[in-house]
């Protein structure tokens, strides 16, 4: 079953081209980075227009390096959310408009649930379940016991911000680029992370909830002063600067792989699987191979762990083969999905 992916729920855009959920013909994606470099972050209306813009090349590229045509697509998938919410409407009704044009099924999928499946992607035989899914996006923590595919039951999520936001965040203060995550993670390559005692916060009662909020205005008063505003200038030395990224990192990740470990024996899961674009972070992967002893961890390989259309392709496959249902003209676009 040949599947193409749509992929637009920030500001990335993405089209593959994906056989039976796990062999990539193409996976295309747009990153509009520059685009938004000069605001500090995303700018939801010129991400849209951006999308408008990309949609219609990317398609014909990403056919093009399958060697295939619209006609030979069974399905086409495409994110629903979460994500922001004009972006989401762009990529949606191009694959209506695609689905309708050529008369092909049609399926939204979540965006989140879809990082969690790109680990699965290269180990599609794999024994993996019951597991722990740790999803550690820009827009997302939360940690999901999964007992296959589709039936997931979310045990814990941030009270504030997202990992990724907090290092976007962190980045903004310390005056690195946009995105945060690996200019963050390069500069803290040789900090000492022992620098500066940095703790991510507990929630009372709630073991496997997570929350950085405290973590960030500890920097910024770090960084800044105490009580400064986070426009005021860096009160640190510059040399000091790499030993608050190191330190700020491993408070942040070592709180995530705790948790998650865990939740895996607490569970009594067979692995953990690690989606979303802090997956990438080497430091991330390092803690876990030190934590984990004997539990399985699945990553999601080059090219799946940040925003990506094979994910959505992937999942589409599967949702689609057990459901054997096109979803409705009337999907909506949904900018906050519970799970
Ligand atoms: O999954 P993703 O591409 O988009 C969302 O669905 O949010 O994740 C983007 C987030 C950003 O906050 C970015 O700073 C972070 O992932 N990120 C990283 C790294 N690469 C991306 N964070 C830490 N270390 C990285 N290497
Ligand atoms: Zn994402």
């Amino acid at each position: 079953m040949l599947v193409l992916g749509l992929e637009s729920t920030c500001d990335e855009t993405g089209c593959a081209v994906v056989v039976d959920g796990c062999t990539i013909l193409s996976n295309l994606i747009n990153s509009q980075v520059e685009l938004h470099a000069g605001y500090g972050g995303v700018v939801p209306e010129l991400a849209c227009r951006r999308h408008i813009d990309l949609f219609p090349p990317l398609l014909n590229l990403a056919l093009k390096e399958a060697s295939c045509t619209l006609k030979d697509i069974d399905l086409i998938a495409v994110s629903k959310g979460p994500g922001l919410i004009g972006a989401l409407l762009v990529g949606l009704n191009f694959a209506k408009g695609l689905a309708l044009g050529a008369n092909i099924d049609f399926i939204g999928i979540n965006h989140v649930e879809a990082h969690l499946y790109a680990c699965l992607m290269s180990h599609p035989h794999a024994d993996v379940f019951p597991a722990i899914g740790l999803v550690v996006s820009g827009g997302h923590t939360a940690l999901l016991y999964i007992k296959e595919i589709g039936n997931y039951q979310l045990i814990g999520q941030t009270v504030d911000d997202a990992i990724g936001e907090c290092f976007d965040k962190v980045a903004t203060m310390l005056g690195l680029s946009y995105p945060g995550g690996p200019a963050i993670e390069k500069l803290a390559e040789h900090g000492d992370a022992k620098r500066f005692p940095l703790k991510a916060g507990r929630v009372k009662g709630r073991p496997w909830d997570f929350s950085f909020s405290g973590l960030k205005t500890s920097v910024l008063y770090l960084v800044k002063g105490q009580n400064a505003d986070k426009l005021a200038p860096l009160k640190i030395h510059e040399e000091d600067k790499k030993n608050v990224a190191a330190s700020f990192q491993e408070a942040a990740l070592q709180d995530v792989v705790t948790k998650t470990v865990a939740a895996a024996k607490q569970f009594n899961c067979r692995s953990i699987l690690v989606g979303g674009g802090v997956s990438n972070n080497q430091k991330l992967r390092q803690l876990f191979a030190y934590s984990s002893n004997d539990i399985n961890i699945l990553w999601p390989t080059k090219g799946l762990s940040l925003d990506n259309a094979a994910m959505i392709a992937g999942l589409g496959y599967h949702q689609f083969s057990k459901n054997k249902k096109s979803d409705s003209f009337d999907l909506e676009a949904v900018a906050r999905i519970a799970f």
